[in-house]
């Protein structure tokens, strides 16, 4: 008995794999085994040789037993270690970027003009896209019978059988933003209102719905220089060329006077459009000192406050900014001109460290 433990023992802490482990387990306590045939040879003993023999071979089959289950925990272990060595991974590493979405034109020009207004003291003010005809006309001065409303081919919501009251619209311009806006807070402010607009039109130019920013700015003294000033900072951050030219049109709009059309100085040469040089001239926006019975529509006293407004299309100007030619493709929502005239959406513009890069 003393042999057969030395042996086992022996050739168990030897065993090199689990296979190894099992045909050692069958030779030994196996049905057939080495010491299950020893137990049966117990029924020829005298009962006295039993009484030694039969423990003795009991605690034997138990200590094979157990070398058995401790070296299979063994084997276990190491082969655990020698699968955590190949499957090693660092989560320290940087991940990989993976392009999928893109920032649409749009949205990274509205937040390059919102940095940049940020920096000018300006803060963004929001209206709803579906508002009343008061707010996109009456208290914008422009009456029920004034041109300038068939002149924006206004989209109508539709009223309930018998309910004569004017229909909302679809907001022609952010303008309504404006009263809105003073209504709430008052003056003095500074806000810029970008969002979109819809006008029944669709050419190569215009489309149904579209985008303009409203810039406001209400205080005691503020006049047509600040305006200009403003403006001309405006553009040199936004184009990303210093000392940009622009010229002021007089113009006409019911709710402010005097009014003015801005253009940015430009070039055209052999088909090319260069924005900050040259002779030519683009319009890019209306604007003017807001009139006083806007300001009074909105319940700021005219005779303490003034300011100017300005309406810029975001669309057009995003357009010459990043040379895309037709304006319809903007909302096509085609894959291929999405990855091509997108944005990386981790790059946040801001005027410290680049609007576009
Ligand atoms: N609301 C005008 C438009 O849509 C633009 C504008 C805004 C003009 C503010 C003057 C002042 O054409």
């Amino acid at each position: 008995m003393q042999d057969l433990r030395e042996k086992y023992i022996d050739l168990i802490a030897n065993a090199g794999d689990e296979a190894a482990l099992e045909e050692l387990r069958v030779a030994a306590v196996g049905k057939k085994g080495e010491i299950s045939l020893k137990m049966r040879e117990l029924g020829k003993m005298s009962p006295e040789e039993r009484q030694v023999a039969g423990p003795a071979l009991n605690a034997l089959k138990d200590e094979i037993n157990a070398a058995l289950a401790a070296k299979k925990a063994a084997l276990a272990d190491v082969a655990l270690e020698e699968r955590l060595k190949t499957e090693w991974l660092d989560v320290t590493l940087p991940g990989r970027p993976m392009r999928r979405g893109t920032i649409h034109p749009v949205s990274q020009v509205m937040d390059e003009i919102t940095a940049i207004f940020a920096d000018l003291g300006f803060s963004v003010a929001e209206g709803p896209q579906i508002d009343s005809d008061w707010y996109n006309f009456d208290a914008l001065n422009i009456p029920s019978h004034h041109p300038a409303r068939a002149e924006m081919d206004t989209f109508y919501m539709a009223r309930a059988e018998g309910d004569d009251r004017p229909p909302h619209v679809l907001r022609t311009h952010t303008s309504p933003v404006q009263i809105r806006h003073m209504e709430k807070h008052g003056a003095p402010c500074r806000i810029i209102a970008p969002g979109r607009v819809y006008r029944a039109d669709y050419d190569q130019t215009h489309t149904p719905m579209f985008h303009q920013v409203e810039g406001l700015a209400i205080d005691r003294e503020i006049s047509m220089a600040n305006l200009k000033w403003l403006l001309e900072e405006f553009f040199a951050a936004f184009f990303e060329v210093d000392g940009i030219r622009t010229r002021f049109r007089a113009s006409h709009f019911p709710f402010t006077e005097p009014s003015a059309e801005v253009d940015i100085q430009c070039s055209w040469v052999d088909g090319q459009l260069k924005i900050g040089e040259g002779d030519d001239w683009l319009e890019v926006l209306g604007s003017g000192m807001v009139h006083p019975k806007v300001l009074q529509a909105a319940g700021v006293d005219p005779d303490q406050w003034q300011g100017f407004a300005f309406g810029m299309g975001i669309d057009r100007i995003a357009m010459l900014k990043y040379g895309i030619p037709d304006l319809r493709a903007f909302f096509d929502s085609d894959l291929r001109w999405l990855r091509h005239y997108g944005f990386a959406a981790l790059d946040v513009p801001t005027t410290a460290a680049g609007l576009s890069r």
